[in-house]
């Protein structure tokens, strides 16, 4: 297995391209199964999950074409054309949902437009225990049969879904995906409320309207869609990552750097922002991105709670908390998204910092410096983590198991290496 080295207490200084975001180019990329033409996607960020998700659409009939931009001086994302004349089956298998959650979505395109679907209990990064009750609750409403047999969801509706009025307990992310997808192809009006809004169904929104749906409410909490008989083919770019943004803007602050995050909307993260200002960072919006520095003031603690968009970010809580292992002060940061999302808590004390949990909130308490160690990453967000407590501590970092990283962060070590960053990759 690959392993990340860094050497860290080097400032980064300039500019990082900021990728195409893997959280809204997963589900773009299963809207292509929603119709017969071919679905162009711009700035598909080269990840692994990409990859994977690839493989099952494949699976299941698409035909997928990647191109590579030419751009590499912004290490430009990719062009995938997704085209799936028919759907060919519509079994997802264990083998590869279980390497993705977001796999599992595909079971509202599959049973929207072939009426029948079987897709394999999900997996995905070990934060919590992430059941799928909205997703099943919110399909059977759309009038399909769901039934549970030896790990899979089969679920039909031979006659079509039909419109409903849907309202979720909890705002899910996933579950609002599906159902959105599902609802382009229902014979009527379906209302979802209580929907997530996160940028990146905003963006899946607006590519399902370029390729035909019928869609009110988006960027909103309720979102009305008006079925249609057809979708069609449509180019859409996938947005920009905010949540690998933030991870850099954390890096800058952590390393009281100066670095310029090309290419990111600061109202797509505005809550991180105020925190990091409130850390004592210096977040300027220019035209096109967002710049950080950090002068050589201490950071000073700040509390954090996740929340739902606009809140701040469960994927950046990991991020956050190692910027603040060295704060002046004791920081109490509270995960209310997921209910075992601090495995990174174990692997940063390696560094030499100092945190305690309690239930859902971890109390951080700043230590002076932070020192290299071998250390291992355990989810996609944590082994960010690890990197950003690296680029800070003294002496040398060995990460391991950096596949997590592969999954969610493109090109991360050249991107970091470009800002004076000693990072570097021993392949197994
Ligand atoms: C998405 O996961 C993201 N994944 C996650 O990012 C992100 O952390 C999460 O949303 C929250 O923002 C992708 O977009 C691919 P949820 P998802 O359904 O859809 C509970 C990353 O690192 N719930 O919004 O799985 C659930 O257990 C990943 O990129 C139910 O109870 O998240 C959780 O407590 C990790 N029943 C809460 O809702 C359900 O049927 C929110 O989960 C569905 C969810």
């Amino acid at each position: 297995m690959d392993t990340i080295h860094i050497r860290g207490r080097h400032r980064l200084n300039g500019t990082i391209p900021i990728s195409g975001a893997k959280n809204a180019a997963l589900p773009l990329m299963i809207a292509s199964l929603l119709t017969d033409e071919t679905l162009t996607l711009t700035n598909i960020p080269r990840l692994t999950d990409v990859r994977t998700l690839a493989k099952l659409l494949g699976v299941l009939g698409a035909t997928v074409e990647r191109s590579e931009s030419a751009n590499h001086a912004k290490l430009e994302g990719d062009t995938i054309a997704l085209t799936t004349p028919e759907v060919v089956s519509t079994l997802a298998p264990y083998e590869i949902v279980s390497q993705i959650r977001a796999t599992f979505w595909v079971l509202g395109p599959l049973l929207a437009r072939c009426g029948t679907a079987k897709v394999s209990l999900p997996g995905g990064c070990a934060i919590g225990a992430r059941p799928v009750d909205l997703y099943l609750k919110g399909l059977q409403k759309l009038g399909a049969a769901i039934d549970l047999e030896e790990g899979y969801v089969l679920a039909s509706a031979p006659n079509g879904l039909k419109g409903a009025i849907i309202r979720s307990p909890i705002v899910s992310v996933g579950a609002t995906h599906t159902l959105l997808m599902a609802a382009t192809l229902a014979e009527g009006e379906t209302v979802l409320e209580n929907a997530a809004r996160e940028p990146e169904i905003t963006d899946l929104a607006n590519c399902l309207v370029a390729m035909g749906a019928k869609i009110t409410g988006i960027g909103t909490s309720t979102l009305r869609i008006q079925g249609v008989d057809k979708l069609h083919g449509a180019t859409h770019r996938v947005v920009a990552d905010r949540i690998e943004a933030g991870t850099y803007a954390v890096a800058a602050a952590m390393t009281g750097g100066d670095v310029f995050l090309d290419g990111v909307d600061p109202e797509s993260f505005e809550a991180v922002l105020s925190v990091l200002r409130a850390a004592g960072a210096n977040v300027e919006a220019r035209l096109g991105g967002i710049r950080i520095t950090r002068n050589g003031d201490k950071l000073q603690a700040t509390n954090v709670v996740t929340q739902v968009f606009p809140g701040f970010p469960t994927d950046l809580q990991a991020q956050f908390m190692a910027l603040m292992t060295i704060a002046d002060g004791e920081s109490e940061i509270t995960e209310t998204i997921f209910e075992n999302r601090f495995m990174h808590v174990q692997e940063l004390a390696r560094f030499g910092a100092n945190i305690s949990l309690h239930g859902d909130k971890a109390l951080v308490h700043g230590v002076e410096r932070l020192t290299g160690a071998p250390v291992m990453a355990s989810d996609l967000r944590a082994s960010a983590a690890l990197v950003i407590a690296a680029l800070a501590a003294e002496g040398e970092t060995t990460i391991n198991r950096v596949y997590h990283l592969d999954r969610g962060f493109d090109r991360m070590e050249e991107k970091l290496s470009a800002c004076g960053a000693e990072i570097w990759r021993v392949k197994a």
